[in-house]
């Protein structure tokens, strides 16, 4: 009955340092699996992080807001036919509950991009730079706040 116990146990024993050996080896694995991992991820968000500092010098839409951004960009480029004494097109943009319908109709944003099916805007005018537009996209994508 000893001997039988003693038996079981050293095959209990060896089991477990075989299990021990593979749990070892592939902890082994792991960790070189996570160090490549970490490297590349240090190498790749540097690069991406010296991408978004150059981009952010250019254009900052991160923070935009409405009063801030986009009703400076309708007054310099918009206003001047969009407003409640000429309405050219019916259309007045002088106030932010204005604008918000033809936000949320889509006219807004498909007219400054120019996108197939609306009035490429401003009419007649050179198109709007990238980063203004880009500052739409971002504020409409915000849910278009009166902020
Ligand atoms: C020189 C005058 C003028 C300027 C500047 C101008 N628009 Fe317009 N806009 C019009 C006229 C006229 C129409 C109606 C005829 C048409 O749709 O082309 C119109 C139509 C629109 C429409 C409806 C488009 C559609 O597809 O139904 C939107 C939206 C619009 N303008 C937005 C803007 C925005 C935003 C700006 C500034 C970035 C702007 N407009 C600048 C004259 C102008």
């Amino acid at each position: 009955m000893s001997k039988y116990g003693n038996y079981k146990t050293t095959i209990v024993h060896l089991r477990y340092t075989f299990y021990q050996n593979i749990l070892y080896f592939m902890s082994k694995q792991i960790f070189y699996t996570l160090l490549v991992l970490f490297v590349s991820a240090n190498f790749f968000s540097c690069y991406y992080d010296v991408e978004e500092e150059l981009y952010k010098t250019n254009c900052d839409a991160d923070t935009v807001g409405y009063t801030k951004d986009i009703a400076p960009i309708i007054v310099n480029y918009c206003d001047v036919c969009h407003n409640d004494v000429d309405l050219l097109g019916a259309i007045s943009l002088e106030s932010y509950n204005q604008v918000k319908v033809y936000v949320d109709n889509g006219k807004f944003l498909g007219s400054v991009r120019h996108d197939a099916g609306y009035s490429a805007m401003p009419q007649g005018g050179a198109k709007l730079s990238a980063c203004d537009i880009q500052k739409i996209e971002k504020w409409i994508d915000n849910g278009a706040p009166n902020n």
